[in-house]
């Protein structure tokens, strides 16, 4: 049995259907402080199998001990924590708190569980502004943000656990930049409010919920002037945690890169999820936002040796099953309810 923190989110939806398509028990645990518990609905419509989910808070230790217990699980995936950045300016501490403290007591919780075999969702923040490209491993890490210092945190205190010599195996992977859905259309991102994030904004421009995109910055040193990024498709992600739980066999700490090598442009997104949707994405030019750097992407190489995981799918296909999620649910889980027979039926028709 798997235990997923943070199971009902964008990511961890996601993982949950990785790990039931591979056989794997699933126990979800999350706050539901940024999502819906729809979403795990849908996980165990689209597998055609159930998983276990406890509303419970990851700070609470007692309760994340009784279920491990419970539950048998034996191995986390932990991907529960806050994660906008402008917020973290704002309310460090609780980014600290949730992020940091969340990730104590669930390590405490393991401990006294004899649980040690743990995934963590670290993130490429933690590199800071590159100073080489593409972004490997041993690239000086210096995070520019309170969301990303908690993840540098979160990650020394993992290895010095492993350190410690107390049998643990853990993996952190430091995912680029997420986009797309599950190519059923019934799970997918679901901001609250004004998506910060490309892909979701425009999105929502195509489906009419917002007015026009506001690129931020033209005059970038790039080929059409607008930030590059290595988008990587939620399906490869998720798969990547299935392999790093493979490989977990021996105790010791992984550090891995989960995105593509690809760097793409504002303006290559916007293209192509213009072809994918068939709808046009209206657009002006703001000015830079604060804190963004002009090119980021991953040197996949470690992780094809180390886990035998690369990314397969492409930047239209992103698109396709964005744009798809976002076509089917205008409002996301909003007023959701589970889907009906004949989108259920629709997706095993296509997908058996
Ligand atoms: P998300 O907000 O959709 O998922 C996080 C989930 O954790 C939510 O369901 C939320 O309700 C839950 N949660 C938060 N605090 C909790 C707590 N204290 N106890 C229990 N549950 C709690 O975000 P996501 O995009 O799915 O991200 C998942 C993880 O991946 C996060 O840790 C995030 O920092 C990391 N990450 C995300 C991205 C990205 O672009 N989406 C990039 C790099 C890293
Ligand atoms: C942001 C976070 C990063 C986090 C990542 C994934 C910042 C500074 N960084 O990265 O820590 O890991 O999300 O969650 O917030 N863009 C527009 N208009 C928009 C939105 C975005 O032009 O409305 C541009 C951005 O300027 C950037 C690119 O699109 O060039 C990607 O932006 P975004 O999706 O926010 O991701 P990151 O900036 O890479």
């Amino acid at each position: 049995m798997i235990l997923v923190t943070g199971g009902a989110g964008y990511i961890g939806s996601h993982v949950c259907i990785a790990l039931l398509d591979a056989g794997l028990d699933v126990v979800a645990v999350d706050n539901l402080s940024n999502s819906n518990k729809a979403s795990l609905d849908r996980v165990q419509s689209i597998c055609g199998r159930s998983l276990v989910f406890r509303l419970a808070d990851i700070r609470d230790e007692e309760t994340i001990c009784e279920i491990l217990r419970a539950f048998g699980v034996t191995a986390v995936i932990h991907l529960a924590g806050l994660k906008a950045v402008g917020d973290s300016n704002v309310r460090p501490m609780t980014y600290y708190e949730n992020n940091v403290l969340g990730t104590m007591r669930l390590v405490s919780a393991m401990k006294r569980a004899n649980v040690k075999t743990l995934v963590f969702s670290s993130s490429a923040t933690v590199y800071g502004i590159p100073r080489y490209l593409p972004l490997d491993e041993k690239h000086p890490l210096d995070p520019t943000n309170p969301y990303g210092r908690t993840k540098l945190v979160i990650e020394e205190m993992l290895k010095d656990l492993c350190r410690s010599n107390d049998g643990w195996r853990i993996c952190n992977l430091r995912y680029f930049n997420p986009v797309g859905a599950h190519e059923s259309g019934l799970v997918g991102e679901d901001p609250l409010g004004v998506p910060s994030n490309l892909l979701p904004f425009v999105a929502q421009v195509a489906i009419g919920r917002r007015e026009k995109l506001r690129i931020w910055g033209n005059d970038y040193d790039t080929p059409d002037g607008t930030g590059i990024r290595d988008f990587i498709h939620v399906i490869d992600l998720a798969s990547g945690h299935l392999s790093a739980l493979r490989q977990l066999r021996q105790p010791g700490l992984l550090t891995v890169n989960l995105g593509t090598g690809n760097g793409y442009s504002v303006l290559d997104v916007v293209r192509t999820f213009e072809a994918a949707s068939g709808r046009s994405i209206p657009y002006e030019i703001g000015e830079r936002r604060a804190g963004d750097v002009a090119v980021c992407y991953a040197d996949p190489t470690f992780a094809k040796d180390a886990l035998g995981w690369t990314s397969t799918r492409s930047l239209q296909q992103m698109c396709e099953d964005h744009w798809r999620w976002q076509l089917q649910n205008p409002n996301g889980y909003h007023g959701s309810k589970l889907p009906t027979v004949r989108e259920r039926s629709r997706h095993l028709r296509r997908h058996g």
